[in-house]
């Protein structure tokens, strides 16, 4: 009994949470024959792509659990595939960042970005910001999650009622990215509180930001399952809930690079849409789609800027606009110390999947800017360490303000 209230004071639930004790993580550069063999294990039980690209020359991050390793070892060593071990263990980085989490002060300080916010804290600074700021902030719910958690947007606004071009971003759809939301919620941070630094982002340009789209597997990330990618509803098989929610968009739904099977971590849906969080974030982007000049959605991790198309690898007539911006702001990431990014389309530069909100802004809503970030490079992959926030976010708020300046000037 006392242990378990003191998991609940801690935040976490000891007795449910997935062990990934002597789960490996290898790091393989694949051949594209080799890509092709290793694709068999993509979906079989203890496997875990964590990235998968179709860029030959590109790092492929496989984690392995223990049964497997030794098969997968041989697997490797027999098709000459070359390899090494990022990680022996992640649970010690799991771990890590547990004890990361416990050490920080619960005592309500400033907003940091040297730890990982849950979901209520994030929403409790957003209300902060809005009670603080009432000429610049204000927040609408789009709608709640599939086990009723608000999704908050908030918009940031210095005037012109509704009549300035904007910009929407999200963070978070998928669950493990944790960096996506700390990076939406840096951003928010910078054009609210250091306002008077930033103002030439805001005088011209509304925000609206979405920094948790997928609120109920991130808190399963944190309670029950670090690895956690997916939504958490119900699906037609038990024992495999969750859909993915960056496959669930109705534009090109499940052509290529999705699942139908729902035990697998990209699986699409039954239907396009099945996901209230994918509909909520279709409805109001709809909604404002006259408004939104550029869309940013925050992924983590690989270090890319992909635009349009996921779905195929035709690529959009306006390609060169959305390359030469992209460009622009690597380039700045690269000026405030950071590695550049990858850029192209994500058929091209990563894999194809169709499903994808950022497809489905442009082929649908119209968004003719329309970007995945995949952010970060390092190796640590989802488990980014909270020390490494700080730099991660304060380059990219660089990259950010590029396509900020752009809206502003161009319409
Ligand atoms: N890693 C992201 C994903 O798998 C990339 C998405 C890129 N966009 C796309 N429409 N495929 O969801
Ligand atoms: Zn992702």
């Amino acid at each position: 009994m006392r242990l378990l209230l003191l998991a609940a004071v801690l935040g976490i639930a000891l007795a449910a949470r997935v062990s990934y004790d002597g789960h490996k993580v290898l790091r393989v550069n694949p051949t594209d024959d080799q890509l092709a063999l290793l694709m068999q294990f993509k979906n079989r039980p203890g496997f875990s792509f964590r990235n998968e690209p179709r860029r030959t020359g590109a790092n492929l991050d496989i984690m392995v659990s223990p049964e497997q390793h030794a098969a997968f070892l041989s697997f490797l060593k027999e098709k000459n595939i070359g390899f090494h071990v990022l990680f022996d263990n992640i649970q010690t980085l799991i771990e890590a960042e547990d004890r990361r989490q416990r050490s920080m002060s619960k005592v309500p300080r400033a907003i940091s970005f040297d730890q990982y916010y849950r979901y209520d804290e994030i929403n409790s600074y957003l209300e902060e910001l809005a009670a603080k700021y009432p000429n610049l902030v204000t927040l609408e719910s789009i709608g709640k999650s599939y086990e009723g958690r608000d999704m908050v947007v908030i918009k940031i606004s210095s005037g012109g009622s509704g009549t300035r071009p904007a910009i929407l971003i999200d963070g978070g759809i998928h669950a493990r990215e944790w960096i996506a939301p700390a990076t939406a919620l840096y951003v928010i941070y910078q054009l609210v509180e250091s306002n008077a630094a930033n103002s030439a982002l805001t005088d011209a340009v509304d925000w609206y930001i979405l920094p948790v789209l997928n609120p109920d597997g991130y808190e399963y990330s944190h309670t029950a399952d670090r690895m956690w990618r997916k939504t958490v509803s119900v699906t037609p098989i038990s024992g495999c809930p969750g859909v993915d929610g960056n496959r669930n968009f109705g534009f090109h739904w499940n052509e290529v690079g999705a699942s139908d099977y729902p035990c697998y971590e990209d699986y699409a849906g039954e239907v396009a849409f099945s996901e209230i969080e994918a509909r909520n974030l279709r409805d109001f982007a709809l909604a404002n789609k006259e408004q939104i000049k550029l869309y940013l959605t925050f992924h983590s991790y690989g270090g890319y800027l992909l635009y349009p198309w996921g779905y195929t690898s035709e690529l959009p007539p306006d390609w060169h606009t959305l390359q030469e911006l992209a460009a622009d702001a690597s380039l700045a990431h690269v000026n405030a110390g950071g590695d550049p990014f990858i850029i192209g389309s994500s058929t091209n530069a990563l894999y194809a999947a169709a499903g994808g909100s950022d497809d489905y802004m442009k082929g649908v809503a119209g968004i003719e800017l329309s970007y995945t970030a995949e952010l970060t490079n390092t190796y640590y992959g989802f488990q980014l360490p909270a020390e490494l926030i700080n730099e991660t976010v304060t380059r990219f708020f660089e990259s950010v303000r590029v396509f900020g300046r752009y809206v502003k000037e161009n319409f």
